[in-house]
């Protein structure tokens, strides 16, 4: 890695597709009738395992070359999908196997479900307890509540659920379920969470309702007409670049495309809090969400800054690479309600804190976040474990930009996760000498 010489970023860039888009827009294809297009895919290693996952029970699609490349589907609606022959393999997707579970939740037929060793130790009990509220059949194949697990579907009844953990990823699983349930589905859940769901119901046509804060569907009788859907800029990958600039002296980058959801602002959110100079020009929205190009320029030492349990939601992938800018603070930093980031790919908290810790920040970890004061500067020199987790190795190469000495960094490879192209960008918006 080179990038550690040169500490000015400058220039434009566009990051790709949104993730969690990405697997919705391929998700939900699967309730569609005829031929799309997905523009803007995110070539993340997450969404390949959703794409190959479809593809094992017969969905049909194609990766298009060419001046607009793209990903071609063609459907004939969710009846239409076979029982896979193989293994579901949501490799370390936390989003694929939970979605997934949910949409093949309504089909009659049993699937297999297995990830990577990290997502193997993540919870599905949260989305597999609902299922079987719903009806439908689970069997863990090694640890109660993880994968792998075999799940038997089909003959579902809706139901009311009143969710605890403020997560997207449950609620829309359960409302996949709910198009192939007979009667109502109804989630509520605690905090405002990314709404990426029922804006592609609503760009796609498939019925939803929104009322008292529950988001309620019913059992699609007919496939809906297929629609071509273009994906904004993932506003989590855009993330490492603009507490980047707002970090180091003299910086000052274009991020283009960016989709800045209501659900995913806290990075935007807090950074101008504590004092960043961020702007916002909103362009044209993509299938119903809201884009912009943000431009970010340094603007002196930030200031401090408390994230609560509310806002989390609105920002859990970021955290890691926020709490960056939080050690360099010009006073205290405190994360508190934050307890899911300990169900990520990796325990985020306590890798957050050890890093830092060992950079040179002066940080105390909490049972639920952690608490700084920031310091002018991070010695670095230091080891960076990044447990294979892909948002903690990128912010170690963020961090080797604002550290004093280079960091020994476990591992640069699991970005592919969700950004395959992370270091050559980073790379390329790096003022040379
Ligand atoms: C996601 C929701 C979040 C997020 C994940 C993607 C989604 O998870 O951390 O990376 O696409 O719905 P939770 O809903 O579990 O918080």
């Amino acid at each position: 890695m080179s990038v550690k010489q040169h500490r000015i970023l400058k220039g434009a860039l566009t990051v790709p597709g949104d993730k969690s888009i990405s697997h919705r827009a391929v998700m939900f294809s699967a309730f569609t009738s005829g031929s799309s297009c997905i523009y803007g895919l995110s070539p993340a290693d997450d969404c390949q395992s959703t794409i190959a996952c479809l593809k094992e029970a017969g969905l049909s699609i194609k990766r298009i070359e060419g001046e607009a490349p793209h990903y071609l589907i063609e459907s004939r609606g969710i009846n239409e999908l076979v029982a896979p022959k193989k293994t579901l393999n949501a490799g370390n997707s936390g989003t694929t196997m939970r979605l997934l579970a949910g949409l093949f939740a309504g089909r009659p037929f049993a699937s297999v479900f297995d990830g990577d060793d990290s997502l193997r130790r993540r919870p599905m009990g949260r989305v597999l307890d609902h299922l079987q509220e719903m009806g439908a059949k689970v069997e863990y194949l090694a640890d109660p509540g993880k994968a792998p697990f075999r799940l038997s579907g089909g003959n579902l009844t809706g139901k009311d659920f009143q969710l605890t953990v403020a997560s997207a990823q449950v609620e829309t699983a359960l409302l996949l379920a709910g198009l192939q349930a007979d009667g109502e589905t109804s989630v509520r859940i605690p905090n405002q969470v990314r709404d990426h769901t029922t804006r592609m119901f609503a760009h796609l046509g498939i019925p939803y309702q929104q009322e008292d804060g529950r988001v309620k569907v019913s059992k699609l009788q007919q496939p809906v007409a297929a629609k071509d859907i273009v994906v904004p800029g993932d506003i989590s990958s855009a993330a490492f670049f603009i507490v980047a600039a707002a970090c180091l002296p003299g910086s000052d980058i274009v991020l283009r495309n960016v989709g800045i959801n209501p659900g995913r602002t806290l990075v935007l959110d807090v950074l101008s809090r504590m004092g960043a100079n961020i702007l916002v020009n909103e362009t044209p929205t993509r299938c119903g969400e809201p884009v912009a190009n943000i431009r970010v320029r340094y603007n002196g030492r930030l200031g401090p800054a408390t994230i609560s349990g509310e806002e989390i939601a609105k920002g859990i992938d970021e955290i890691p690479i926020l709490s960056l800018a939080g050690a360099l603070a010009n006073g205290e930093f405190i994360v508190e309600g934050a307890s899911e980031l300990r169900h990520k790919e990796s325990d985020r908290l306590k890798a957050i804190v050890e890093n830092l810790k060992a950079a040179g920040a002066d940080v105390v970890e909490r049972e639920d976040g952690f608490k700084m004061r920031g310091v002018e500067s991070l010695k670095g020199g230091s080891q960076w474990l990044t447990h294979n987790d892909h948002r903690l190795a990128m912010s170690a190469l963020v961090a080797q930009l604002v550290c004093e000495k280079p960091l020994l960094i476990e591992e640069v490879h699991s970005p592919r996760i969700s950004y395959p192209s992370f270091i050559e960008d980073l790379e390329n918006l790096l003022e040379k000498e």
